[in-house]
């Protein structure tokens, strides 16, 4: 009995050795954490990886009693583990596991927006960059937006990102800018009406919601901005 523990350690650390073998890594890291948090009974397995520059891909088996909404659930984990960033996803019965490695910029050029790419969308606004590539999302899905932030976080850039790539995109938007700090947006004020004075805002809305939609070509929407820093 005791020679056999001793065998089976062996084979472990054998085991444990080639895991973490140089150039496994990310995929070592994603065992560890599936070790860690399913120490009993059935346990999700790496049954396929590849790997294509910086990301890894795995397909991973879910054996019945092991949710996936759970598995995903553990993506923060995995992130850590890994240092990269993490995708789950489900196709059926097997589920994928993106890791990406590749480190992010401080910066990214507005130019790797391209808007001819997505014709679907009314007023797409890029958002961020994740590993995966440029975020885009629809504006008109996302009609009440609020960006908070300390003095420096990019609020303003957003609000100048949004307000540009309406104008720039789709140019029949009618773009209402409310601006209290009344010097941000002047620069807009050819393109959009720019509205600094408080006192007229109120009737402004009035007008609006009272004038026909069919008076405005395009897409009609009140950006209102109330930029505090
Ligand atoms: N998305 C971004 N990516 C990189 N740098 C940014 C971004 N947004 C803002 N910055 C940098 O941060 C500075 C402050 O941004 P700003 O929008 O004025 O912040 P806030 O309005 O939150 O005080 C900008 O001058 C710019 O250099
Ligand atoms: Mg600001």
């Amino acid at each position: 009995m005791k020679q056999q523990s001793a065998i089976e350690e062996v084979r472990d650390n054998i085991k444990s050795l080639w895991l973490h073998r140089k150039g496994n890594e990310a995929r070592a890291s994603v065992q560890d954490v599936i070790d860690a948090k399913y120490k009993e009974g059935a346990r999700p397995l790496i049954i396929a990886s590849s790997k294509k520059e910086d990301t890894w891909t795995f397909a991973i088996y879910l054996p019945p009693g092991t949710g996936f909404l759970e598995f995903q659930k553990l993506t923060v984990l995995f992130q850590d583990a890994t240092g990269g960033s993490v995708h789950i996803e489900k196709h059926g019965t097997v589920v994928t596991m993106e890791v990406m490695t590749e480190e992010l910029k401080k910066s990214y050029p507005y130019s790797l927006f391209d808007a001819s790419e997505y014709t679907k969308m009314a007023l797409p606004i890029p958002i961020g960059v994740s590993a995966k590539g440029l975020i885009v999302r629809d504006i008109v899905e996302y009609p009440h937006l609020l960006t908070a932030g300390e003095t420096n976080y990019g609020k303003s850039n957003q609000l100048h990102v949004i307000a540009n790539s309406i104008l720039l995109h789709r140019p029949d938007t009618y773009l209402i800018i409310i601006d209290p700090k009344s010097t941000e947006f002047d620069y807009l004020n050819e393109m959009a009406l720019v509205v600094d004075e408080m006192n007229k805002v109120k009737s402004l809305f009035r007008e609006l919601t009272e004038r026909p939609c069919t008076e405005v070509q395009g897409f009609t929407i009140a950006t209102g901005s109330r930029d505090y820093g």
